[in-house]
C-alpha cells in the first residue's frame, strides 16, 4: 500500500532510489515519483504507470525521497502521484497510510493561505510543515509539531531543501532505516535497500529519525514528544538477495509456488521434536493455552481462509469453540471477549490495518492475543502476546501463495501443541498427524513433475469467465482459497462455496458455460460431494476437480481432474492447494495478465 524510500550519503540517489523503489513496488504501482536535492533545489519527476517502463535517468545528488502509489485519495494522476511540495517549494513528502484528518487540516491551511495542488490526504503535511516554519520554528520542532496534528497512520519521509535534511517519521505505518557504507536509506520495507544496507533500525510508532548531510550523514531519533531518544540498535537483515529475485521463474508468483517445499521445511524445521510439535515462541504461554475457553481467529483475505482451516483444525484437536473474523468487521460490532478467549491475527506482512485495528480491539477488552506472521518484528508481531513467524521467506507476488501453506503448516503445529497441552488428543494420533505433515515437501514436489497436467487443464478452461469452486469439510476452504487466487490475477469471476449450499441458489447459474470446480482432495465426505458433481452434471455444467489419488470413483465423473498424492484429511489442504495456485496462475498467463501485480491491488493493505 504505497512504497516509500529515501536515501542521504556520499553515494549518488540517481543509482540507489530507482533500484530501491523498483524493490518496494510490490506495495503499489499505479504511479510513481521522485525528487532530488540538486543546487538547492527541489527536482521532481512523477510519471502514471508501473516502474518496469521507466528507463529515464533521475537528477543526480546526495539526498532525495521516492514513492510508488495505491491510489486512495484522489484518482492515479501525475498531480496526484508523489512527493508533494509546500507553497514556497521548501518541503518535499512522501507518504504511506491514510491521514484521516485531512479535510479538517486541509480547510484551515487553505484559510491561511495555502494552495493545494493534488486531491491527495497527503499534501497537508508539507503545507502543515511550512504553517510551522512560517511561525518561526526550526524544521525539527516544525516537522514534529506536525506530527502532532496528524491523525491516522502514515510513515513520512520529508525533505527540507533550506537545511539539507532528510527525516522519517512514523505512526502505525511501517519505516525502516538501513545503515549502508554509502549511506543511510529510508525503507517501508528492508527489502528496499536490501542490495545496499545490512543492518536496518527499526522506527517505533511514534517516532522521528532525522539526517543530515553534512559529510558523513548521521541519525539521530526524537519522539513526536520532542525529546531525544537513545541510540538505537542496529539489527542484521536477515534476507538473502535471491530471495527478491525471480531467479529464472517468468513471474515471482510462480517462482514463490514453486518454493513452497523448501519453505514447509523451513517453517517446520526445529518445531518437531521425537513426533510432536514444539513451539518455542509459546513458552510462557502454555498457562494461557491451557486456560482457552474460546478462540476468535482475526484475519484478511488468504489468511482468513488459512483461519478458516485452523478453526477445522482446532475445534477438531482442542475441543472448544472457535470463530473465524474478517478482521475489518471484528471492531465494529460488540464482540464479546472475555479473559480466557484466546485472539490469534493471521496476517502475511504483519502490517494490514484490519488485522492490526482487529487485534488492538480485542487487547482493549481484555483478551490474551497471539500473531502468525511471516515477517518477524511486523507491528502485528510486536503488538501481541506471543507470535510465531511462518518463515516463508519474502513474499513478493500480489497473490499469497507460500505465505498461505506456511500459515496452515504453523496452525497445524499449534492446533496439535495445543491438544498435547490440553491432554484432547492422543499422542498416537498427534504423532500421525505430524508424520504426514513431515512428509508434505515430497509430495508437494511429486505434484510439481505433474505441472503440465494442470497447465493443460487451465489453458482450456480459460475461456471461460464464470467459476464456481466447491468443497466439502475441509476442502471448503481451500475452495475458498481456489476462486480467491484466479479472481485476483486472471480478474475471471470466481466464487467458492461450500458445495451443498450451491443448491440453496447459487446451482441456477450453472450451465455449459459454467464450470465447477470440486475439491475433493481430503477424501472426507466423498459419497456427498459426488452427489453435488451429480447435481453440477444434470444442468450441463463441465467438472474438474482436485482428488487425492486413490479416488477412481469421482474421477469417472469429472470432465477433467487432477490426483494429489493421499495424506491425512488435517494435512490435506498442504497439498490440494497447489493444483489450483498453479491452475490460477496458468489461466492468467494465458489471458496475458500481471501476475505478479494485478490491477487494483497491493500486497501489503495498511489502509482500513
Ligand atoms: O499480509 P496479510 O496476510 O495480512 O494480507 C491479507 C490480505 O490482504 C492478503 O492475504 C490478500 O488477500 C492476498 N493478496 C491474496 O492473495
Amino acid at each position: 500500500m504505497c512504497g516509500i524510500v529515501g536515501y542521504c550519503g556520499n553515494g549518488n540517489v540517481s543509482e540507489f532510489l530507482p533500484a530501491c523503489l523498483k524493490r518496494l513496488d510490490y506495495r503499489g504501482y499505479d504511479s510513481f515519483g521522485f525528487s532530488v536535492l540538486s543546487n538547492g533545489d527541489h527536482k521532481i519527476l512523477k510519471r502514471v504507470g508501473k516502474l518496469d517502463y521507466f528507463a529515464e535517468k533521475i537528477q543526480s545528488g546526495n539526498i532525495g525521497i521516492a514513492h510508488t502509489r495505491w491510489a486512495t485519495h484522489g484518482k492515479v494522476s501525475e498531480k496526484n502521484a508523489h512527493p508533494h511540495l509546500s507553497c514556497d517549494k521548501r518541503i518535499a513528502v512522501v507518504h504511506n497510510g491514510i491521514i484521516e484528518n485531512h479535510s479538517s487540516l486541509r480547510r484551515a491551511l487553505e484559510r491561511k493561505g495555502h494552495f493545494f495542488s493534488s486531491e491527495t490526504d497527503t499534501e497537508v503535511v508539507p503545507h502543515l510543515i511550512e504553517a510551522f516554519l512560517c511561525e518561526g520554528k526550526g524544521f525539527r520542532e516544525a516537522v514534529t509539531l506536525a506530527c502532532n496534528h496528524l491523525e491516522g497512520n502514515f510513515a513520512l519521509l520529508i525533505l527540507d531543501k533550506k537545511s539539507n535534511q532528510l527525516c522519517g517519521a512514523k505512526n502505525g505505518s511501517p519505516l525502516v532505516v538501513g545503515l549502508g557504507n554509502e549511506g543511510i536509506f529510508f525503507a517501508s520495507d528492508p527489502i528496499g535497500f536490501i542490495d545496499y544496507a545490512g543492518k536496518a533500525i527499526f522506527l517505533g510508532d511514534g517516532e522521528i529519525a532525522f539526517v543530515k548531510m553534512e559529510g558523513n550523514s548521521e541519525i539521530e531519533i526524537f519522539g513526536f514528544n520532542g525529546e531525544k531518544k537513545a541510540a538505537k540498535k542496529a539489527v542484521k537483515i536477515n534476507l538473502r538477495r535471491w530471495q527478491a529475485e525471480k531467479n529464472g521463474f517468468k513471474h515471482f508468483m510462480l517462482k514463490e509456488i514453486f518454493e513452497q517445499p523448501e519453505c514447509i521445511e523451513s517453517c517446520t524445521a526445529g518445531r518437531i521434536k521425537n513426533s510432536l510439535p514444539v513451539l518455542e515462541e509459546l513458552e510462557g504461554f502454555n498457562g494461557k493455552i491451557k486456560k482457552t475457553e474460546r478462540i476468535v481467529i482475526v484475519a484478511c483475505g488468504t489468511s482468513l481462509h488459512a483461519g478458516m482451516i485452523a478453526e477445522f483444525l482446532i475445534e477438531k484437536l482442542w475441543k472448544v469453540p472457535v470463530k473465524v473474523e474478517c478482521a475489518s468487521e471484528f471492531r465494529y460490532r460488540c464482540p464479546v471477549i472475555g479473559k480466557n478467549c484466546l485472539v490469534v491475527a493471521i496476517s502475511q506482512s504483519g502490517e494490514t490495518a484490519d488485522t492490526l485495528a482487529a487485534l488492538r480491539e480485542a487487547k482493549r477488552r481484555g483478551a490474551q492475543t497471539m500473531a502468525i506472521v511471516n515477517v518477524e518484528g511486523s507491528t502485528i508481531a510486536r503488538e501481541s502476546g506471543a507470535a510465531i513467524c511462518t518463515k516463508a521467506g519474502p513474499e513478493i507476488g500480489v497473490a499469497s501463495t507460500k505465505a498461505f501453506t506456511t500459515q496452515i503448516a504453523v496452525l497445524l503445529l499449534f492446533a496439535l501443541y495445543g491438544a498435547v497441552q490440553r491432554k484432547t488428543a492422543s499422542k498416537e494420533e498427534i504423532k500421525l498427524i505430524v508424520l504426514e505433515l513431515k512428509k508434505v515437501p515430497v509430495k508437494m514436489r511429486e505434484i510439481f513433475e505433474k505441472k503440465n497436467k494442470i497447465k493443460f487443464i487451465a489453458k482450456v478452461n480459460s475461456k471461460y469467465s464464470n467459476f464456481l469452486f466447491l468443497g466439502r469439510g475441509i476442502d471448503y476452504f481451500v475452495a475458498l482459497e481456489g476462486a480467491l487466487k484466479l479472481k485476483e490475477i486472471s480478474y475471471v469471476n470466481a466464487w467458492g462455496m461450500p458445495a451443498a449450499e450451491m443448491k440453496h441458489g447459487t446451482i441456477a447459474l450453472i450451465d455449459k458455460n459454467f464450470p465447477a470446480v470440486f475439491v475433493g482432495a481430503s477424501g472426507a465426505l466423498l459419497e456427498k460431494l459426488r452427489g453435488n458433481i451429480q447435481e453440477v452434471k444434470a444442468r450441463s455444467g463441465k467438472v474438474i476437480s482436485i482428488i487425492n489419488e486413490c479416488d477412481s470413483e469421482t474421477a469417472k465423473l469429472c470432465n477433467e481432474f487432477f490426483c494429489i498424492p493421499k495424506t491425512h484429511e488435517l494435512v490435506s489442504p498442504l497439498l490440494s492447494i497447489i493444483p489450483l495456485q498453479l491452475f490460477a496462475y496458468y489461466v492468467a498467463d494465458e489471458m496475458g495478465r500481471e501476475i505478479d501485480k494485478p490491477r487494483n491491488l497491493a500486497k501489503s493493505v495498511t489502509v482500513e
